[in-house]
């Protein structure tokens, strides 16, 4: 696998997990820590259904689902986005991003029912009006993908590096996306789409 975004990456991806696992770190019954997590691999709490809603690209969604649903699993299996891709499932790669108030997690990571109420921004979410984000154009235009499977994490994770303001340099850039993982090691043009996509907004 190549080796990522390269230069101080590995504290940056060490920051960026923290950052999206923390959102999975304490709510959870001591039970289901004993025995569960969000990949469903463990029987606590078996059985037990919640009702989740959220905000997701605009509108709003529920559905019921086990507890120990994650919410890459939400967003694919039961409200019929999937855009977000599985990646590793054990939060390693990014493939999986979304936006969860704005901030970037591995919805992987996530369990669904932690984020009720929460709004949701997923890959589906950032064309408007029939219009491309620009930041989905760059990376047509700069060629920032090969297979495509890790790109739409990679274009929700880059859309809140500009947003974060993390742009003010190619190193920087390589630094806060360092949580994305890119097998085709397209890394050059997709730092080039995000670059330039900072330039224009
Ligand atoms: S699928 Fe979530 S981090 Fe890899
Ligand atoms: S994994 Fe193939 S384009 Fe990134």
């Amino acid at each position: 696998m190549p080796g990522g975004f390269g230069g101080a990456s590995a504290v940056g991806r060490r920051r960026f997990l923290v950052m999206s696992t923390a959102a999975v770190a304490l709510p959870v019954p001591v039970s289901a820590c004993a025995s569960g997590d969000a990949q469903g691999l463990a029987p606590a709490g078996a059985g037990t259904t919640s009702t989740v809603g959220l905000t997701v690209n605009g509108k709003r969604r529920s559905a019921v689902v086990d507890n120990r649903t994650s919410l890459l699993d939400l967003l694919r299996e039961h409200l019929g986005l999937p855009g977000t891709k599985k990646g590793c499932d054990q939060g390693a790669c990014g493939a999986c991003t979304v936006l969860v108030d704005d901030r970037r997690v591995n919805s992987c990571l996530a369990f669904a029912v932690m984020h009720d109420g929460a709004r949701v921004t997923t890959i589906e979410g950032l064309a408007r009006g029939g219009r491309l984000h620009p930041l989905q154009q760059a990376f047509i235009d700069h060629d920032g993908l090969q297979c495509g499977y890790c790109t739409p994490g990679q274009i929700v994770s880059g859309v809140a590096c500009i947003e974060e303001g993390h742009t003010r340099s190619r190193e920087e850039i390589r630094e806060w996306m360092s949580g994305n993982l890119c097998r085709c090691g397209a890394y050059t043009n997709i730092v080039t789409a995000i670059e330039q996509t900072a330039k224009g907004a």
